[in-house]
């Protein structure tokens, strides 16, 4: 468990400098410039590399129950593939069904997790349904052990996880009395369930529904709202997976009017787009449903990457949750039935150096902002995770910034047969990860364990989400007017008095 990192340059989100780092029983223990490596070491040698902070996915699905089916990558394989990218944390959702205690489902998630991450992990929790009871319990999970602060809120989905405006409208009231950041899923559900109903009818039923079914606007509409009515509950929100200009142009007018309201675009978002909904072989384009839909708008791609330079968006995720061919195929008659969801958790930070940093739109620092420290920093768990400092986890990745490699369905580490970046070549290429001091990828090789990795609980009141919230909310306070009694004038006294 001692590891001497030797030689490299150190990158955290605000200075890049070159030292080497000694990690002891999980953690850095020291960063100087000439550390003896004493025997018993073991030694990393980082010479012409990165030494960066593993990265931090703060939106995945692994092993979800999701439209009749359970997303193939289940905490093993989706943590196996996650360091194989040099990814050393995510935070995955505990998603309740409609009705269920939060208690109940947060037993099951973790009964899922636990035993099979091979990195560490967070919890956020969904809410799917709502009345005092679950308000109730949204409290007791953001206290004690449980871990959760944040909770994310479904404008999309009818029936299945959506809730309504006003249901919307109290969590948010709920989260900001609980310092618990908002997170939401922004479609706007019901007009695209009269969608996917007409385009049916017409007989669109292929993948091209899909997209079709979701057009930008509706994105964007739910976006705006979501970020008005957080600003009328006084209530930080997290846009998760932002795929179009419109949503995060909504974000941005929000942002500009001192709203706190966080953007997150995710990999597949940042590096392809909608076109291959109109491939003309149906399980090409049934690979990528997904909602909300890749951009049918070539540029966007560039655009959301350029948005996060800007600092109008500002963290990165991948919204993993894959689904086999097979079974993407059950929607082969009707595009409604294809399981949504993609991969991303393994290419994320090759995706994002190279579509960011190698093209040239942000820096290696602004690079681990987007990938680790934001998410550490607004899911509260800075600096014990997302920075290279004395203290700090040892979640490090040794980082080859010139090295290239070429995306495969063949060479990664998904359980899924097909890879929606195959054959994208990306620079970038994480070398070892170290998960708590421990390698656990290195010269292509996993050397993972079932389980060792930990459950991250994360506390309520992160600094970076709540500090302006309490004097926004004194501005936001209703206003009365002290006033003598009124006393009705003769001239204007009932015409019985
Ligand atoms: O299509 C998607 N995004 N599947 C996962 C569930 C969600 O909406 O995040
Ligand atoms: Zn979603
Ligand atoms: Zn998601
Ligand atoms: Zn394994």
């Amino acid at each position: 468990m001692s590891l001497l990192i030797k030689n490299g340059t150190i990158v955290n989100d605000d200075s890049m400098f070159k030292s080497d780092v000694l990690v002891l029983d999980g953690k850095i223990v020291e960063i100087s410039p000439s550390i003896e490596p004493l025997p018993g070491l073991e030694i990393v040698d980082a010479t012409d590399r990165l030494v960066i902070p593993g990265g931090i996915d703060p939106h995945t699905h692994m092993q979800l129950p999701f439209m009749g089916e359970i997303a193939k990558d289940d905490f093993h394989r989706g943590t196996e593939a996650a360091v194989a990218g040099g990814t050393t944390m995510i935070i995955d959702f505990v998603i309740p069904t409609k009705g269920e205690s939060l208690l109940v489902a947060y037993d099951r998630w973790r009964g899922w997790a636990d035993p099979k991450v091979v990195c560490d992990y967070g919890l956020s929790m969904a809410i799917t349904s709502w009345g005092p009871e679950v308000a109730k319990e949204m409290e007791m999970v953001t206290k004690a052990d449980y871990g959760i602060n944040s909770f994310k809120f479904f404008l999309a989905y009818a029936g299945v996880f959506m809730v309504r405006d006003e249901e919307f409208y109290q969590g948010m009231i709920q989260c900001a009395k609980l310092r618990a950041l908002a997170r939401v899923h922004a479609e706007n559900g019901a007009v695209i369930a009269e969608r996917c109903e007409h385009l049916l009818s017409s007989g669109i039923t292929g993948p091209e529904g899909h997209t079709q079914s979701r057009p930008e606007e509706l994105e964007a509409e739910a976006t705006f709202r979501a970020c008005t009515m957080a600003s009328q509950a006084n209530c930080p929100l997290y846009v998760v997976h932002v795929m179009s200009k419109g949503a995060a142009a909504a974000i941005a007018h929000h942002r500009k009017k001192g709203a706190v309201v966080f953007g997150e675009p995710i990999a597949a978002g940042l590096a392809t787009d909608g076109s291959h909904y109109y491939h003309e072989d149906w399980l090409h384009a049934a690979r990528y449903v997904m909602s909300p839909p890749l951009s049918r708008d070539p540029t966007t791609p560039n655009a959301l990457m350029k948005l996060l330079a800007a600092g109008e968006l500002h963290l990165t995720a991948t919204d993993n949750c894959t689904f086999d061919c097979h079974q993407k195929s059950l929607g082969k008659d009707d595009f409604t039935k294809i399981p949504n969801g993609v991969n991303g958790v393994e290419d994320r930070m090759s995706v994002v150096w190279d579509k960011g940093v190698h093209a040239g739109i942000i820096d290696p620092m602004k690079f681990v902002s987007v990938t680790s420290t934001m998410a550490a920093k607004i899911f509260n768990c800075y600096p014990q995770k997302g920075r290279i400092a004395v203290g700090s986890d040892a979640d490090i990745v040794i980082w080859n910034d010139k090295a290239t490699r070429v995306i495969s369905k063949d060479t990664h580490h998904h359980a899924i047969d097909f890879n929606i970046f195959e054959g994208m070549q990306v620079h970038g290429v994480p070398e070892t990860t170290i998960c708590r001091g421990r390698v656990v990828w290195v010269n292509g090789q996993l050397r993972t364990v079932q389980g060792a990795g930990r459950f991250v609980p994360l506390a309520p009141d992160s600094q970076i989400v709540f500090s302006a919230v309490d004097n926004r909310g004194k501005a936001l306070e209703p206003v009365k007017v002290e006033r003598a009694p009124y006393e009705a004038t003769s001239a204007l006294a009932a015409p019985d008095a």
